[in-house]
């Protein structure tokens, strides 16, 4: 079959694929303060990291006018910091119930029974009992193009400043990830756990 995108049920697609398609994507899941001192913190799956050295990466908000703005986004334009915490299946309730639609300045930390973990290189605090988190500064925000309803996009890039790691994670230098267990957003209402690991070597290395 083929289709141009939103046209997937004029191939007899129910649900539009594009989300099944790009997975497993990771969910950064996205601290920020305000500038009135609340904090904020929901789950973004257009997320990635983007650069390694400089390590930084990016988060997308979808918006469904130019008016309508999200509360992380908000906060990252306000203070120009946040924290990405990630999440293993310790925390995927709390991730879940973080994502709820809560008025501004309701902090989802406490909304889903989270400490808030001081950070070393930001203002804003990580997620108690995540097995990392980044602590980034505010790089860029980019508008991408809005659709026909005015609906669009704003992609948010960020400088990670500091990294941290559960001690209980790593095992001779390295992550584990069977200590950690990522988990990671498919389509539809799907969610998947990186327990299936192999290596490979790329051709000429060692
Ligand atoms: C796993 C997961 C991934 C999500 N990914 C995104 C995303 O990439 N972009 C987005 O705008 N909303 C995404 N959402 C929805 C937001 O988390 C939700 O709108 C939340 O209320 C936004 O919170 P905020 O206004 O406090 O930033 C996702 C929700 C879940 C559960």
């Amino acid at each position: 079959m083929f289709f141009v995108p939103m046209r997937h049920k004029d191939a007899g697609l129910s649900h539009n694929p594009l989300k099944a398609i790009v997975s497993p994507r990771p969910i950064g899941w996205i601290a920020s303060k305000g500038a009135d001192g609340s904090f904020n913190l929901a789950p973004y799956s257009f997320f990635n990291a983007i650069s390694e050295d400089p390590a930084m990466v990016m988060f997308s908000v979808q918006s469904d006018s130019e008016a309508h703005i999200k509360d992380s986004l908000r906060n990252v334009e306000e203070t120009g910091e946040f924290v990405v915490n990630i999440v293993s299946q310790g925390q995927f309730e709390a991730m879940n119930i973080s994502s709820g639609t809560y008025a501004y300045g309701e902090n989802e930390f406490s909304l889903a029974g989270l400490d808030m973990v001081p950070s070393q290189t930001v203002a804003v605090p990580r997620a108690g009992g995540v097995p990392a988190a980044l602590e980034c500064t505010h790089f860029q925000t980019i508008s991408l193009p809005r659709n026909a309803s005015g609906g669009g996009y704003i992609l948010v890039i960020g400088t990670v400043t500091g990294i941290y790691v559960d001690d209980g994670v790593v095992e001779d230098g390295m992550i584990k990830y069977d200590k950690f267990i990522p988990i990671s957003r498919l389509g539809y209402r799907d969610y998947g756990r990186s327990t299936d690991i192999f290596q490979a070597t790329r051709p000429g290395q060692n």
